[in-house]
C-alpha cells in the first residue's frame, strides 16, 4: 500500500482529509508522525505558492507523497481579505472570536448585497523529486452580523451558507465535509490517484 503524508499537525485536518481519500487504499500519515521535520516558512504570497511549499518540503524531508493545503476567507468587500492572512488577521495570539469581531467591525456599514465572500482552499501534492500537482476548491457564502454556532473552526460561525440557511458553524460536520472549500479541492484530487499512486477501492 501506498503511503501519503498530509503535511499538517492539526488533528483536525488530519481526519477531515483522511475521511475524503477514504476510497483509496492509502496509508496515511501526518507530520505528527515525523517530528523531527524542521517547520517551513509560509513565504508565498498566494494559496497556491503556500501550498506548494507545505507539500514539497514534507515530501522531501519524509520521502513520501504529501499533500498539503492553504485555504483562507476572502471578502469582496476588503478586496479579498484577509486571503493569506486569515489566520493572522488581528496579529499573532488573537483567537477565532477576536478575528471574526474584527471582521464584522470591518464589515459593520456594508449593506446585505456586497457582504459576498469565499472560503478558497489549494491542495498540492508533491513527490519526493518534486513534481507537483495542484487542485482548487472554493466555497462561496456571505459574512453576518453576528458570529452563529458552534460547529467548526475559524470564520464558520460568520460564514453564512445560502443553500442551507445556515452559518457553517450551524452546519454539522459531515454536511460541511461534504461542501467545503477544501473537500472540494481533495475531491479533485482523488481522480489524480494514479499520480500518488494509490489504487482506487473497489468498496
Ligand atoms: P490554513 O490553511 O490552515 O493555514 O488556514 C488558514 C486560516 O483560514 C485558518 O486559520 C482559518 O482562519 C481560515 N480557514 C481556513 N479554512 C477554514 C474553514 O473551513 N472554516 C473557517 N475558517 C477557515
Amino acid at each position: 500500500m501506498k503511503t501519503l503524508v498530509i503535511a499538517t499537525t492539526n488533528p483536525g485536518k488530519v481526519k477531515e482529509i483522511s475521511r475524503l481519500l477514504a476510497g483509496l487504499s492509502l496509508n496515511i500519515l501526518s507530520l505528527a508522525d515525523f517530528p523531527a521535520i524542521p517547520q517551513v516558512e509560509e513565504t508565498g504570497s498566494t494559496f497556491t505558492e503556500n501550498a506548494i511549499i507545505k507539500a514539497r518540503h514534507a515530501a522531501k524531508y519524509t520521502g513520501e507523497m504529501s499533500l498539503a493545503d492553504d485555504s483562507g476567507l476572502e471578502v469582496d468587500a476588503l478586496d479579498g481579505k484577509p486571503g493569506i492572512q486569515s489566520s493572522r488577521f488581528a496579529g499573532p495570539g488573537a483567537t477565532d472570536a477576536q478575528r471574526n469581531k474584527l471582521l464584522l467591525s470591518l464589515l459593520k456599514d456594508t449593506p446585505d448585497e456586497k457582504r459576498t465572500a469565499r472560503f478558497h482552499c489549494v491542495v498540492a501534492i508533491a513527490s519526493p523529486s518534486g513534481e507537483t500537482q495542484i487542485f482548487d476548491g472554493v466555497c462561496e457564502g456571505l459574512i453576518t452580523r453576528e458570529p452563529r454556532g458552534a460547529h467548526g473552526f475559524g470564520y464558520d460561525p460568520v460564514f453564512f451558507v445560502p443553500e442551507y440557511g445556515k452559518t457553517m458553524a450551524e452546519l454539522p460536520p459531515e454536511v460541511k465535509n461534504e461542501i467545503s472549500h477544501r473537500a472540494k479541492a481533495v475531491k479533485a484530487s482523488l481522480c489524480f490517484g494514479s499520480f500518488f499512486g494509490a489504487e482506487a477501492d473497489s468498496r
